[in-house]
């Protein structure tokens, strides 16, 4: 299957790329989670495909949930606000919580999950995150498993989106010249 993409759309990550990584991240966490009560939280929109997948390569019981939050309006700058539109369907509290999203990139909605998820007593809070782009951080926070370190491209695809759009790119691209991100 082709995707109709701009000719600026380039590729970053291609689908195998991403499973082989996502599979030694799951390696990782099942060694590290072994007897624990693990809780996937993943963090809507943008991680749905990426849980989707990191779950099956967990050799573990776990279960799953999903905070809706944004932040971000269309374009590709953080507005540091950040608003939870679906909350956790089940208390977390005495639970091995791992927080699993598609990129850090300023660190704010990192920053707003765990201060949040503290008030709830959960046993331990980890993140997991696909990408992370330090060059964006704001403030100090750091994912304890992180699949790949990028530059400062705004990237799109499996599961992380431009206004809304991209998400189901099977692929991870980057807009070059990134001008390009701005007109959807
Ligand atoms: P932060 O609060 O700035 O760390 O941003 C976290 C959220 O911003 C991520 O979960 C994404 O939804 C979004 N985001 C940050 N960088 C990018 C990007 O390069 N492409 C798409 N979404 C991004
Ligand atoms: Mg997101």
């Amino acid at each position: 299957m082709t995707f109709a993409v701009p000719s600026s759309l380039k590729k970053l990550y291609d689908v195998d790329e991403l499973q082989q990584r996502i599979a030694e991240m799951g390696a990782q966490i099942t060694e590290d989670y072994r007897g624990k009560d693990l809780v996937l939280v993943a963090i809507l929109k943008g991680s749905f495909p990426f849980v989707a997948d990191l779950c099956r390569t967990i050799a573990l019981p776990l279960s799953v949930e999903f905070l809706g939050l944004s932040s971000y309006g269309e374009g590709t700058q953080s507005t540091g606000v950040v608003r939870i539109t679906q909350d956790l369907s089940k208390p977390i509290d005495g639970k091995d919580v791992l927080i699993v999203e598609d990129i850090v990139d300023t660190g704010l909605t990192l920053r707003y999950i765990e201060e949040n998820f503290q008030t709830r007593n959960p046993s331990s809070i980890e993140v997991c995150s696909l990408l992370d782009k330090p060059s964006g951080r704001k403030i100090q926070v750091e994912a304890r498993y992180v699949g790949f370190t990028i530059g400062t491209h705004f990237v799109v695809g499996y599961g992380l989106d431009l206004g809304e759009k991209y998400r189901n790119l099977p692929y991870i691209g980057y807009f070059d010249p990134p001008e390009e991100a701005c007109t959807p």
